[in-house]
């Protein structure tokens, strides 16, 4: 079976997510409403969307839209229709009447619902009709959210299932995992658990809001909006009714019914209107006092708001052994709620899925988290575990577990794919070496590099590893969100601070050398990335001789934001770029003024198709809508390559003082205009240096180490500066560009 067309009804959040990724897979997809304003309003949101949900804007009318008393018969056309309308039961059976009045023959009807069981949405279908029903549960915003879950019924076609979920995957690039018709699934059954006992420990332990995300956050490979900053994201509201639907349709012994209760707090917030983001604020809320925004947080005790404090666990990667053994309040903390969500998922196993492994995979596909309950008990290690938990009666998996006391137990990991990913073949490579920030893996006839700190930041180590890989063939790909944020700015920060500038300029020239070696090596380098590539990140990408690029990459050089200018050679090679244009092969000046302009205003893309017009992408480079197949593409491009040889140095032919003129201008006219203030002006002019070639004529030729040597002294310079400090630290400390 081929899907060739699409046809959704309801055109709310997830109508329009989905309507957006069909797009973006290039697929002809019509969204039908009550009416079609609603369904023209809804494409609107579409476009405007942030993040952006579709990956090339100008394709928004490939959307069709109408409404389902007019245009209905589009139903015909469709060889997979989308029920996401409200989640109301009558309202559902009701479409799905008109639905298979009109569907062609054997054309997929799935359903969107997050918590109707597919038993009571297909109760009025025919035997024939359930053949070709099932749930399609997307998460929101689906671009981004990488979970799929298909729940089929036993009386599916199974092929017509598996080539559903095929198409999910490699089409739409979703995590598509089958799952059985139980409450929740898989991903919402653990997750709203977690959350609901992360939240409930709180309350019990007396811990603040603020303490319980720091645990229940980052140092647990959990996001850092916590536990009270997810529940205000999601919607006070709308998490009592999901709650309220968990409660009506699970056992009344289902440990979830514990941690499901009504808190007496939580229907207070609902019922003044502080219904989280959307509403007045909720467990955290912006208060602005003189003018100014503070962000305040909820006493649990009192239900008064003070200002929110910032809690250092002093963790800077996760840890969860070393969290859970700490001997003080979250140390408890943290140990209660992991070792609860442990043994509830356990319990489920085999009732809701036979594959423990899909619950990991749901958890880190649809909520991020960076292990799921298996994995944390497998890096707890089964004889810790043992040794700590109190009782897990009914509870075959840990009973098995206690007796086998199997410290293998996890086995191989994504079983849900068929494709070949990074966390599939990791297990069975060698690692050649390990360091603070990246691992090396060694496979036949190649070698991998995943970078390892938070959002991937760059530092010695980083570089270190990928020099040290360049003796085969190198990929650079990891699981973690972010391909890389960039250099690691606390990194350069603690040596400013002291006052070591030398180790600051040693790393920066480390950076250069590392780059410029990844280009010329004589093997073939290929960067796999997803999420955010920026700054350091790019430059790393930048110098690969090959790029396999995820959809969902956010790329750009950004570094003028913090008072600094690229200079891992991303002047350089951006310049290079430009200068190959047909317009710089008519004016010599094009390619600076160019590159001046994209650095200069830390432009950024939230796709390859807004990459390519900026030249951070070449038309060249591999695009990819499905995470999954980045190492198989990369792989690919390798055995393609065999005969790789490095191409010939560039060389540089720019203007100096003649260029740099009219840069100056440009920023005095900013300046004026007071677009940039005083350090922005000085910035614009180290950038303006570097981009003109420093002390340079057109007839001279600069090679790329001269480059380099212009990016590092105005690195240099830069960084010495106090006001590009101040702006380093006003990042770090609250995540926001400062302009000085
Ligand atoms: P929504 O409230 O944003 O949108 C529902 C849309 O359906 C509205 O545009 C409404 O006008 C339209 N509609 C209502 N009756 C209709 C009818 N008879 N014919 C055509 N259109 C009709 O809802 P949302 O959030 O998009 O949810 C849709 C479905 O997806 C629900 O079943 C929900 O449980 C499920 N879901 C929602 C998620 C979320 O995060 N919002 C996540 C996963 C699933």
């Amino acid at each position: 079976m081929q899907i060739k067309n699409v046809v959704i009804i309801g055109s709310g959040t997830m109508g329009c997510g989905i309507a957006a990724q069909l797009c973006n897979a290039k697929i002809p997809v019509t969204l039908l409403d009550l009416t079609t304003e609603i369904s023209e309003k809804a494409r609107e949101r579409i476009h405007k969307s942030r993040p952006p949900l579709l990956i090339d804007k100008s394709k928004i009318n490939n959307i069709s839209i109408g409404n389902i008393n007019d245009d209905f018969n589009i139903v015909s056309q469709a060889d997979w229709i989308v029920e996401a309308v409200v989640e109301r039961i009558d309202v559902k059976h009701s479409i799905y009447e008109k639905i298979f009045k009109e569907r062609k023959h054997g054309a997929i009807v799935s359903s969107n619902t997050s918590s109707i069981p597919i038993k009571v949405l297909s109760e009025k279908l025919s035997e024939e009709e359930k053949k070709d029903f099932c749930i399609t549960h997307f998460f929101n915003p689906v671009r981004y959210m990488d979970l799929l879950e298909i729940v089929k019924s036993p009386n599916n076609n199974i092929e017509k299932i598996n080539s559903l979920k095929k198409f999910c995957e490699e089409d739409l690039g979703k995590g598509t995992i089958i799952c059985s018709d139980t409450p929740g699934f898989l991903g919402n059954r653990i997750g709203v658990y977690a959350m609901q006992v992360a939240m409930t420990e709180a309350f019990k332990m007396k811990l603040s809001i603020e303490e319980a995300d720091a645990v229940f956050g980052r140092p647990m490979g959990i996001p850092k909006t916590g536990v009270f900053g997810l529940y205000d994201l999601i919607g006070i509201d709308l998490m009592a009714d999901v709650l309220k639907s968990f409660i009506k349709e699970l056992p009344e012994n289902d440990e979830f019914q514990i941690v499901a209760k009504e808190i007496p707090m939580v229907k207070k917030l609902i019922e003044t209107g502080y219904t989280g983001r959307k509403g007045k604020g909720g467990f955290y809320r912006v208060n602005k006092i003189d003018n100014k925004k503070i962000l305040e947080a909820i006493n649990l005790e009192t239900g008064e708001y003070s200002t929110s404090k910032k809690i250092n666990l002093g963790i800077e990667r996760i840890d969860i052994n070393n969290l859970i053994k700490r001997d003080d309040k979250y140390g408890e903390y943290a140990w209660s709620v992991i070792s609860k969500i442990i043994k509830y998922a356990s319990s489920l196993v085999p009732g809701i899925t036979d594959k423990f492994n899909d619950i990991d995979e749901a958890m880190r596909l649809g909520f991020n988290w960076t292990k799921g309950p298996f994995e944390m008990l497998n890096e707890i290690g089964v004889k810790s575990f043992f040794e700590r938990i109190d009782k897990f009666e009914n509870n075959n998996f840990l009973e098995n577990l206690s007796k086998n006391k199997n410290e293998n137990f996890y086995g191989e990991r994504q079983k849900y794919t068929q494709m070949e990913t990074l966390g599939k073949i990791k297990p069975k490579a060698i690692k050649l070496d390990k360091n603070n920030s990246a691992e090396i893996y060694r496979f036949n006839d190649f070698n991998i590099v995943e970078f390892t700190t938070k959002a991937n930041a760059l530092d010695y180590d980083s570089m270190d590893s990928l020099k040290n890989a360049t003796d085969k063939p190198l990929i650079i790909i990891n699981e973690s969100m972010q391909f890389s944020a960039g250099v690691n700015l606390s990194y350069t920060m603690d040596f400013a601070d002291k006052g070591d500038f030398k180790s600051i300029e040693k790393f920066v020239k480390y950076f250069q050398d590392t780059c410029k070696h990844l280009k010329y090596s004589k093997y073939p380098v290929v960067s796999a990335p997803s999420g955010l590539t920026l700054g350091g990140g790019f430059e790393v990408l930048v110098q690969s001789n090959f790029v396999a690029s995820h959809t969902n990459i956010v790329v750009g050089l950004v570094e003028t934001l913090v008072g600094l200018i690229p200079a891992g050679g991303g002047c350089k090679e951006m310049l290079w770029r430009w200068s190959k244009s047909e317009q710089a092969k008519k004016d010599p000046d094009y390619a600076s003024l160019k590159v001046f302009d994209i650095i200069g205003y830390a432009k950024t893309a939230t796709s390859p198709i807004e990459a390519e017009p900026l030249k951070y992408l070449k038309p060249e480079d591999k695009k990819i809508m499905s995470r999954n197949s980045l190492l198989s593409v990369s792989k690919e491009i390798l055995s393609n390559n065999k005969n790789f040889t490095p191409s010939p140095e560039c060389t540089f032919n720019l203007s100096g003082k003649v260029v740099r003129e009219k840069m100056i201008k440009l920023l005095e006219n900013l300046y004026n205009d007071k677009i940039i203030l005083d350090h922005g002006m000085e910035v614009g002019k180290e950038l303006a240096y570097v981009l003109s070639g420093g002390d340079t004529t057109i007839d001279k030729k600069l090679t790329e180490d001269d480059l380099f040597k212009l990016e590092l002294n105005a690195f240099m310079k830069l960084i010495e500066t106090q006001k590009t400090q101040e702006r380093i630290k006003h990042t770090l400390a609250t995540g926001k560009p400062l302009v000085n």
